[in-house]
């Protein structure tokens, strides 16, 4: 029988143990921050920011929101990310991806602060996870990792494939279970016969973006399968990037889409902010 992996009920523990966190740095007055700035009116990112906000709330983490108009030029975006790295009551500040077409977004994301970048996504804290030292670590790798750990799947040794070479999922996956000790291999749209790579893996993670682009025929007999994917059909259906149907009577388990990694990575992104702002009382604390 497949063991269906709950991303939800797993987020819900976690997030459980963050506001326990939250409250108590409140006790010792530090107040967890996160600035999250959208410019312009992309449909898919205000959903996004509203469960991020929806998130803070929950986990008593104030929300500073920015929401810029889509002509914003790139000095004005980055003079306001000048002005959040700058204010002590603000630990972590994001940048809601994608930006309008005539913004420098690698500028934008060099500007922030690599201390208060949660999403893991400067060069500093990229840089320092492939050097196995990270800070900051993407929050879907994060989740990943957790859903992999949480039910108890074996990392070390096992071959992993992880489908999809993003820098916001399959680059820090595929550095993450390297840090793990699995054996990966890191496939993408040019990949020579995935079927193949992809038949190998006892461990795949699918985060290329297209709908059941990976047949369930293609999984190997009881693999961990985690479908980042989050694809919407004309039909108005949402599916992962493997064929559930199919991948689901081969594997040993799966997530679903949605409900699998997806509840993680806002959970995550609590986590890297509660960690920016422990990390800043250190910072403050007074040479003794
Ligand atoms: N757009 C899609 N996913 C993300 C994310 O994790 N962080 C940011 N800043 N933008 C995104």
């Amino acid at each position: 029988m497949v063991t269906l992996i709950d991303g939800k009920a797993a987020s819900k523990k976690l997030r459980v143990e963050l506001a326990r966190e939250v409250e108590t740095l409140a006790q010792g007055d530090q107040h967890v921050a996160l600035a999250v700035v959208r410019v312009g009116d992309d449909p898919a990112s205000e959903v996004y920011v509203r469960n991020k906000r929806r998130a803070c709330a929950r986990a008593g983490i104030r929300a500073v929101e920015h929401h810029l108009p889509g002509d914003t030029s790139q000095p004005a975006l980055e003079t306001l990310v000048d002005g959040l790295n700058e204010d002590p009551e603000v630990h972590g500040v994001l940048v809601q991806l994608p930006l309008p077409a005539h913004l420098d977004e690698a500028a934008v994301i060099d500007r922030i602060l690599p201390q208060k970048d949660v999403d893991g996504f400067h060069p500093d804290n990229m840089g320092r996870l492939a050097l196995g030292r990270p800070r900051y670590v993407p929050c879907t790798a994060l989740g990943v990792l957790h859903l992999l750990k949480h039910y108890e799947v074996v990392i070390a040794g096992q071959r992993a494939v992880v489908v999809g070479r993003s820098q916001i999922v399959g680059k820090p996956v595929a550095a993450l279970l390297t840090r793990e000790n699995a054996t990966v291999t890191l496939c993408h749209s040019k990949t020579r016969a995935l079927d193949r790579e992809v038949a190998e893996a006892d461990i795949l993670v699918a985060a290329l973006g297209r709908p059941e682009f990976i047949r369930g025929d293609w999984i190997r007999p009881g693999a961990t399968v985690i479908d980042v994917g989050i694809n919407r059909l004309p039909d108005g259906r949402l599916v992962g990037d493997v064929e559930f149907a199919t991948a689901s009577s081969r594997a040993g388990a799966i997530t679903p889409v949605p409900g699998g990694v997806g509840p993680m990575t806002v959970a995550f992104l609590m986590h890297n902010t509660i960690m920016a702002a422990k990390a800043a009382t250190l910072r403050h604390r007074a040479p003794v």
